[in-house]
């Protein structure tokens, strides 16, 4: 059984996480979407906040697990026996700081790989601070991020 990781922050998840994670599960047997934490970042939402929100989402996609750490993604690959991490890019702009954290991984387990998919491009331009940023200003993002993650901003803006 193919296992894959996708890790990152998903504050919150968006349809460009969502697409990359369709595209992953055509590959893989199984993904296990890592909610996990970047040092530099400040979130809006908490870990089980935002496991539950993908769990919501994501309840109708066999084959897709949610989980979240506080440590090292590759150890939490090496532990559930997932053999890559999926990443997606968006923009040249991705690259550098993909390379950066690709080789970082490597340097901690080389028997792990990173595995990259091409975002749609209508997806190329969100990011989740967008996404925050629109609602906040109260843009329509009904066409960025699924129904559920809207409800949680209302939810968290109050
Ligand atoms: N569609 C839309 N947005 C996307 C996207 C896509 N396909 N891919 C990335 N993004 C956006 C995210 O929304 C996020 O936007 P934001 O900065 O406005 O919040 C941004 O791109 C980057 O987010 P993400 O891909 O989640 O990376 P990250 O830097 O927030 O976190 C971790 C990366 C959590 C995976 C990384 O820090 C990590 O592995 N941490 C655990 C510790 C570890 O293992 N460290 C060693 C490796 S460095």
């Amino acid at each position: 059984m193919k296992i894959a990781i996708y890790p990152g922050s998903f504050d919150p998840i968006t349809n460009g996480h969502l697409d990359i994670l369709k595209r992953a599960l055509k590959v893989f047997d199984k993904v296990v979407v890592l909610v996990a934490n970047n040092v530099n970042k400040k979130y809006t939402f908490s870990d089980v906040e935002r496991v539950e929100m993908i769990k919501t989402i994501t309840k109708d996609m066999p084959n897709v697990e949610v989980e979240s750490t506080n440590g090292l993604v590759v150890d939490y690959a090496r532990k559930i026996g997932a053999t890559a991490l999926v990443r997606g890019l968006r923009a040249v702009s991705d690259f550098e700081y993909e390379l950066q954290m690709a080789t970082t991984n490597e340097f901690i387990d080389p028997t792990i790989d990173m595995v990259f998919f091409m975002t749609h491009l209508d997806n190329t331009f969100i990011s989740s601070s967008t996404v925050k940023e629109l609602f906040m200003q109260g843009i329509d993002i009904s066409k960025l991020v699924p129904l559920e993650v809207i409800e949680y901003l209302k939810r968290k803006s109050k």
